[in-house]
């Protein structure tokens, strides 16, 4: 199939790209309206894009023309928890993706436990075995619809003990849940490590282990 991208509508576009870029990771955002309610929802057009210092972005579409909460308290507050998804999580967060209406806290009507957070003040899911605190860094609007792609600088992370092994994150241990296109996720399924056989991917090597 050959597609000219300016043929497509933006429903179809948003169809062809979320079943392309997959597997993609989710960020369970929790916010803060300015009634102190909290918010919470799921984002998958998420990935980490600095490391000094450390920040992650995500991707806000508009509900019509109007923000989603989410977008809406960011920019009020500046100021995000964005939670792990890990596989027995995939219940309650699809359901945080329902359209609550902003004076209702989706966190409150499924029962949600919170943990306080140390450098913000959204509190963290306490299901999440990871916790990144950020700080908004910018916000840039994107395209004719002008989602919002928002960078968020983490000042603070929360990573589980038991994730731990030899200094680093287990991804096994993580087990984390997968967006695909559609109302579909996934698990991860093998591993492969790789190594460099020419001595040019030394430094490579060093800097990814
Ligand atoms: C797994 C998953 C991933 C999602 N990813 C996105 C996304 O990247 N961008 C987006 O605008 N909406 C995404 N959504 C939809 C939002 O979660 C949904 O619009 C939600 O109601 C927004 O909540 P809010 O108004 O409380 O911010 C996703 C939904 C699910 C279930």
């Amino acid at each position: 199939m050959e597609i000219a991208a300016a043929t497509l509508s933006p429903a179809d576009a948003y169809r062809l790209m979320i079943g392309i870029v997959v597997p993609r990771p989710i960020a369970w955002v929790t916010s803060l309206n300015a009634a102190g309610l909290v918010n919470a929802a799921p984002f998958s057009a998420y990935t980490f894009c600095g490391k000094n210092p450390p920040m992650v972005c995500f991707n806000v579409g508009r509900r019509e023309a109007a923000f989603k909460d989410t977008a809406a308290n960011i920019r009020a507050s500046g100021e995000f928890v964005v939670n792990s998804v890990t596989v027995e999580a995939v219940e309650p967060m699809h359901e945080t993706s329902a359209e609550y209406p902003p004076h209702m806290s989706e966190v409150e009507a499924l029962g949600l436990e919170l943990l306080p957070s140390q450098a913000v003040k959204p509190p963290r899911i306490a299901l999440s075995p990871v916790h990144l605190e950020c700080k908004l860094e910018r916000i840039v609007q994107l395209g004719r619809d002008r989602d919002e792609l928002i960078i968020g600088e983490v000042v603070y992370f929360h990573v589980r003990d038991d994730l731990i092994k030899d200094g680093k994150v287990s991804t096994e241990a993580l087990n984390p849940l997968a967006r695909l296109g559609g109302p579909r996720y996934a698990t991860l399924g093998r591993y492969i490590t790789m190594a460099f056989t020419s001595g040019f991917g030394e430094q490579n090597q060093k800097r990814a282990s």
